[in-house]
């Protein structure tokens, strides 16, 4: 069986390490606050080029904790792609604004920055820039809309540890940005975990507040806040994975490069293009075709694990009936039907790599 992800092999790869820093935490009693937080933070500050991290309990509360701390008025409409996971759109609503979903691009599927520009309107206040499966959002192209409207820009970089636009670490690019260290992430924790980095100093100091009940120190609390913090034993394996990152980004970099240079010229298979100066970290790697449903089950058949990111695009969830937003003639709400994330990451050999692009190979020939 080819696994989609391997996560007891990535353990067994750094058992002592994890074994002995998990040891470390229960020894010291060290689970809330502490060394191992502020460790974590100035080293994943560092690895994004952020001035500042704030380690919260997971990337959902740091997406509705970036958007409180940015204090926009009360039913702010926020620009959020219809091509992504529902915490990008439902931290928004939580957060006590209105989503407006726009279309994806239909080369990396992520937010398509023409689309925006016609969804932008007087209530506007701010864009959830995802970098979706790894892919860095045009930055550029964002940050002069943003700047024209006088938008807020949050990233939401949960799939896109170490990502880069012309050679800058997301995060920290637009006013702030979220991460997510869910297991399954490029950079996973154990449980839930997340963070936020900012550049600007007034942003940290209020997320880090708003995380720890709105205080300033024991007792001293300024406002209501919440409980969204990063535990202890989180952010010691988090220190120790990160180490590693660089080294399975890079195998993840090449397996892609391997399944764009076997793939390429298969007609009815469209491959995810990556703009030149973008640096991609590929969380996913995601091909699309009409048989997709039938490429997925030919896949499994062959012992190949597959996912689809997502099934159903956001605006024709339930969920979203009332936005009215799932009839639109989106390219995302059509996509869903044929999206398919092929095996990624550090744990496929290049055998492995090779079996899946000889499966894919034999199905598009089986359809000549
Ligand atoms: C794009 C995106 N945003 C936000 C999240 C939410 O992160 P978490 O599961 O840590 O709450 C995820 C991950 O699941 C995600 O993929």
């Amino acid at each position: 069986m080819i696994k989609f992800l391997d996560l007891k092999k990535q353990y067994l790869s750094m058992k002592p390490e994890i074994d002995a820093a998990i040891s470390s935490i229960i020894e010291s009693s060290a689970f809330i606050g502490g060394k191992p937080i502020s460790e974590f933070e100035a080293e994943f500050a560092q690895y994004q080029q952020a001035k500042h991290c704030v380690g919260v309990a997971n990337g959902t509360d740091a997406l509705e904790i970036a958007i409180e701390a940015l204090d926009l008025p009360r039913g702010s409409e926020i620009i959020v792609p219809a091509n992504t996971f529902i915490a990008s759109s439902e931290a928004v609503t939580r957060s006590g604004h209105k989503v407006v979903f726009c279309d994806c691009r239909a080369d990396n599927y992520g937010i398509d920055i023409e689309d925006v520009k016609k969804r932008i309107n007087s209530k506007t206040k701010a864009i959830i820039a995802v970098h979706l499966y790894g892919h860095a959002v045009d930055m550029q192209a964002l940050s002069d809309l943003a700047q024209q409207h006088n938008l807020k820009i949050i990233e939401d970089c949960a799939q896109a540890h170490g990502a880069e636009f012309q050679g800058r670490r997301v995060g920290a690019i637009g006013d702030i940005g979220t991460f997510s260290f869910y297991p399954g992430k490029n950079l996973g924790a154990f449980g839930d975990a997340g963070a936020i980095v900012t550049n600007d100093d007034t942003l940290a100091k209020k997320v880090r507040m708003i995380a720890n009940h709105g205080r300033v120190a024991k007792y001293d609390h300024v406002f209501e806040g919440r409980n969204s913090r990063l535990d202890g034993l989180q952010a010691a394996i988090l220190s120790i994975k990160l180490k590693h990152l660089d080294n399975w980004t890079a195998l993840r970099r090449q397996a892609a490069e391997y399944y764009l240079s076997h793939l390429s010229g298969i007609k009815d298979l469209v491959l995810p293009q990556a703009d030149s100066r973008v640096k991609a970290v590929y969380h996913l790697f995601v091909i699309r075709s009409v048989y997709r449903d039938e490429l997925k089950q030919f896949l499994e058949k062959h012992g190949i694990e597959t996912g689809i990111h997502y099934p159903i695009a956001l605006p024709k969830l339930k969920a979203y009936d009332y936005l009215q937003q799932g009839q639109e003639a989106m390219l995302a709400n059509q996509l869903d039907s044929q999206l398919l994330s092929l095996p990624i990451g550090e744990h496929l050999s290049e055998q492995e790599l090779a079996q899946v692009v000889t499966v894919v190979k034999s199905f598009f020939a089986g359809k000549k």
